[in-house]
């Protein structure tokens, strides 16, 4: 029987460079910078299974004032400091399965070539003069604030500490000199910044007239120095968004922008969360004209993560800490409870009667169920193998299916993800309700063999798939799935060329393991 390809790319013929933000190293890794680092990942995990020749970049932003104090409390150098936080951000996306290609750190020396030639370019340019600011400054969000910004007592509406009056001789970027050309960029091209609603609030930020801002630090020492001007450094964010490029290059090669944009760039994405929004949809594209680079595709701003309805923080004692999520439950259970759950651009709460109902109803019950029912039965009773024909269609699932994964794809494709997931579960829904309307074991009870046999092949057909689907959300769990159901190993490049309403294959034999996902009790 002929596969049906649905969509396939071949390798090597697309590109999709997918990051992360670079995250700050003043702390270890919190569920904030987890939530990202998942949703790229299941982003890059299907995109390579659609056979795009996939770059996932994530990595850490280094410099500033903020990291240099935290290095200070901890009695370590800047440095060591840096270095210790950044194992431990790799620690945690190795226990959360992220298969980065990339590791981009704002330290490293190719990083500091390319920034310095960046600026370079920008100064040669035109577009940096020296000036003198006076404002307002928050340390934690490393941004010039207005008081309009911020809340009582000069106070940062995200990060709820003070932000810092601000005076200095600065080199400053003329980001004003772009607001025509942004106007224009964003206007040419409706979906460089999605979900649709967050361009609202970028237009209203370029119609209140973009503003020149500083580039240059003279009381930061822990930074990348200006070129041939001794005593200043310049500004983090003017230096982390080249992490993007530089973090491209392969160390043995010549630390050089046209280096850094000859592979991947420009980005096919930068997913980042709403609050730095304006560094990535704003100065970002405006940075990038100047120096006469090409501008990346798209920015999706995702919303926050709240707990038990409320904002997170540190002062309130209330996060969730990914660690210990993973230690009392599992790293697919996480992934997928977050993915499945929350509106992918918008806030989400996290509860823990919600994760374990969530995760519980749809793993353990739903998916975990109807295989292990299927399984048992075609072990028992046909010694693990069976035949049968695909177009005798009796659970009559064909065009659920087929529409199923038309949607999945155009979900995926336009990084509706809970939505995708939705439709995935619909067809698991569907098939349970089908299953036992049949109710198989009733059927051998009466002798009825082939109708059986008819029934238990189209659910493993199905089941096949969803291993499949799910790979990019759950992969522990959809490896242990195709293994269970007798194949040898998911191909992550190239297993949706395999996907289809189509016979199991010959020689197929299902094992039954111990539950790929069982149910999550209540740990405190
Ligand atoms: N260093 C900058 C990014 C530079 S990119 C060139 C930065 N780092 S960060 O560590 O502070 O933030 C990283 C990401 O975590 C941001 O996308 C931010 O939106 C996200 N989150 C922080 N708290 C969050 C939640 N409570 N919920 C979801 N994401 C949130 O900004």
């Amino acid at each position: 029987m002929l596969l049906v390809k649905i969509g396939f790319v071949d390798k090597n013929k697309e590109k999709f460079y997918i990051t992360t933000p670079l995250y700050y190293v003043n702390d270890v890794p919190h569920i904030g910078s987890a939530y990202t680092t998942i949703a790229c990942d299941c982003i890059a995990r299907y995109k390579r299974l659609r056979g795009f020749d996939v770059c996932f970049l994530t990595g850490t932003d280094e410099h500033g004032q903020k990291i240099f104090k935290s290095a200070k409390a901890q009695n370590k150098s800047p440095q060591e400091h840096c270095d210790f936080i950044t194992g431990e951000f790799q620690k945690l996306w190795k226990l959360l399965n992220i298969e980065y290609d990339k590791f981009s750190r704002t330290t490293s020396t190719k990083h500091t070539h390319l920034v310095q030639e960046f600026f370079k370019r920008v100064y040669d340019n035109g577009d940096i003069y020296e000036g003198e600011y006076t404002g307002l400054y928050c340390e934690a969000c490393e941004d010039f604030k207005s008081e309009k910004e911020l809340l009582e007592g000069n106070l940062c509406p995200v990060h709820k500490q003070r932000a810092q009056d601000y005076e200095e001789k600065n080199y400053f970027f003329a980001l004003s000199k772009y607001q025509d050309k942004l106007i224009q960029f964003l206007s040419s091209t409706p979906d460089f910044i999605q979900p649709e609603f967050r361009k609202n609030e970028v237009m209203g930020w370029i119609k209140e007239g973009l503003k020149d801002f500083p580039i240059s630090r003279r009381s930061v020492s822990w930074g990348i120095p200006i070129p041939n001007h001794s005593g200043q450094t310049i500004y983090v964010w003017f230096d982390a968004l080249l992490g993007y490029i530089s973090g491209l290059i392969d160390d043995s090669n010549e630390p050089t922008i046209a280096e850094g944009i000859k592979s991947y760039w420009p980005a096919s994405i930068h997913v980042i969360g709403k609050d730095i929004l304006r560094f990535h949809a704003v100065y970002w594209p405006c940075m990038l004209m100047s120096a006469s680079l090409p501008l990346p595709k798209k920015v999706f701003g995702h919303g926050f993560l709240t707990k038990d309805g409320e904002k997170m923080g540190k002062t309130t004692g209330n996060v969730i800490d990914p660690y210990e999520l993973i230690n009392t439950y599992s790293t697919d259970a996480i992934r997928f409870f977050f993915m499945r759950e929350i509106t992918f651009g918008k806030d989400g709460d996290y509860t823990k009667e919600n994760f374990l109902n969530r995760v519980n109803s749809d793993l353990a019950n739903n998916l975990g169920n109807l295989l292990n029912r299927t399984l048992n039965l075609v072990n028992k009773n046909f010694n693990g193998e069976i035949n049968g024909d695909p177009s005798k269609d009796l659970l009559q699932l064909k065009s659920k299916f087929d529409s199923t994964i038309n949607l999945y794809s155009k979900h995926m494709d336009n990084l509706e993800i809970k939505e995708a997931l939705d439709s995935l579960w619909q067809l698991i829904d569907s098939t349970n309700k089908a299953f036992n309307d049949i109710a198989p074991w009733k059927l051998l009870k009466s002798g009825d063999i082939e109708t059986t046999k008819c029934c238990l092949y189209e659910t493993l057909i199905i089941l096949r798939n969803i291993s499949i689907l799910t790979y990019p959300f759950i992969p522990e769990t959809s490896v242990k799935i195709y293994k269970q159901l007798g194949y040898d190993k998911l191909d992550k490049y190239s297993e949706w060329e395999r996907l289809g309403f189509n016979s199991l294959g010959k020689n197929i034999k299902v094992t039954v393991g111990s539950p790929v996902f069982p149910r999550l009790e209540n740990k405190t």
